[in-house]
């Protein structure tokens, strides 16, 4: 399954796309989680990508389109990838046609769009820890670790974003709102997009995408996903 995650900052695409990469066998493919190592390595293309990134911008494409081209190829994505963060533009979106064409002849099957207020947006992001060791995901009030700054899994330490500050999440957003919303029609356009209701519990979240995904997932896996939720 080629599936893509799309919607505005702090939608919960990261939360979703660790439950399905689970579900599913396949590999989350963050395009914040690849600038964010290469930023973390202090690289040259890192160290300008942080420019970008601080801002609450996007970071140009051709820095991007190389770093994604790259990991589609590896072994992993062979059979499927879950893409979170990417494409954000209709520049983006033919790119990733084009290197899909150009290694299997296949497309995008579906592409998922998170639907979630912007107030709640806020609430999430500013609450919002991740790990520096695992990359696992917090929020201090709606799922806390058990000890405060310390990860669950791994022992790590939890951290704050850079770019989670209020004023760089409202940028965040209104990039989202001129570059990344024009995919809503170019997806719809193409018969493969799916929106879904964000807000609830992950696990509600997760039931709505593993619906929308039906025919593209195994029956064990959907069993899965409805045993997480207790049903
Ligand atoms: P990126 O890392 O992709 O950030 P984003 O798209 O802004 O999304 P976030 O990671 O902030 O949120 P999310 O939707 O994954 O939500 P999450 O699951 O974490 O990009 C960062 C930057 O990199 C960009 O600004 C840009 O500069 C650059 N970049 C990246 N890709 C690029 C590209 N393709 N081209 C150019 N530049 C690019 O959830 C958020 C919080 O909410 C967490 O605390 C979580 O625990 C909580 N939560 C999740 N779901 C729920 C729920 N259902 N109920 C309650 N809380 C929830």
């Amino acid at each position: 399954m080629r599936l893509v995650l799309l919607g505005p900052p702090g939608a919960g695409k990261g939360t979703q796309a660790r439950m399905l990469r689970e579900l599913a066998g396949i590999p989350q493919i963050s395009s914040g989680d690849l600038l964010r190592a290469a930023v973390h390595e202090k690289t040259p293309f890192g160290l300008e990508a942080a420019s970008y990134m601080d801002r609450g911008e996007l970071v140009p494409d051709d820095l991007v389109l190389n770093l994604i081209d790259t990991r589609l190829g590896a072994a992993d994505a062979k059979q499927g990838f879950i893409l979170d963060g990417f494409p954000r533009s209709v520049a983006q979106a033919e790119a990733l046609r084009a290197m899909l064409m150009k290694r299997r002849g296949k497309s995008v099957d579906r592409v998922i769009a998170l639907n979630v207020p912007d107030e709640e947006i806020v609430r999430r992001i500013s609450g919002r820890r991740t790990c520096t060791k695992c990359g696992a995901m917090y929020h201090l009030v709606s799922g806390p670790p058990r000890k405060p700054g310390v990860c669950d899994k791994c022992g790590g330490e939890l951290y704050l974003r850079e770019d989670d500050s209020e004023t760089t999440v409202r940028t965040r957003l209104n990039v989202y709102n001129a570059t990344t919303r024009p995919l809503l029609e170019y997806y719809g356009g193409l018969g493969v997009l799916r929106q879904i209701d964000g807000m609830g519990k992950p696990e509600e979240v997760d039931a709505r995408i593993v619906a929308a995904l039906d025919g593209l997932i195994p029956k064990t896996a959907r069993a899965k996903s409805a045993r997480a939720r207790g049903n």
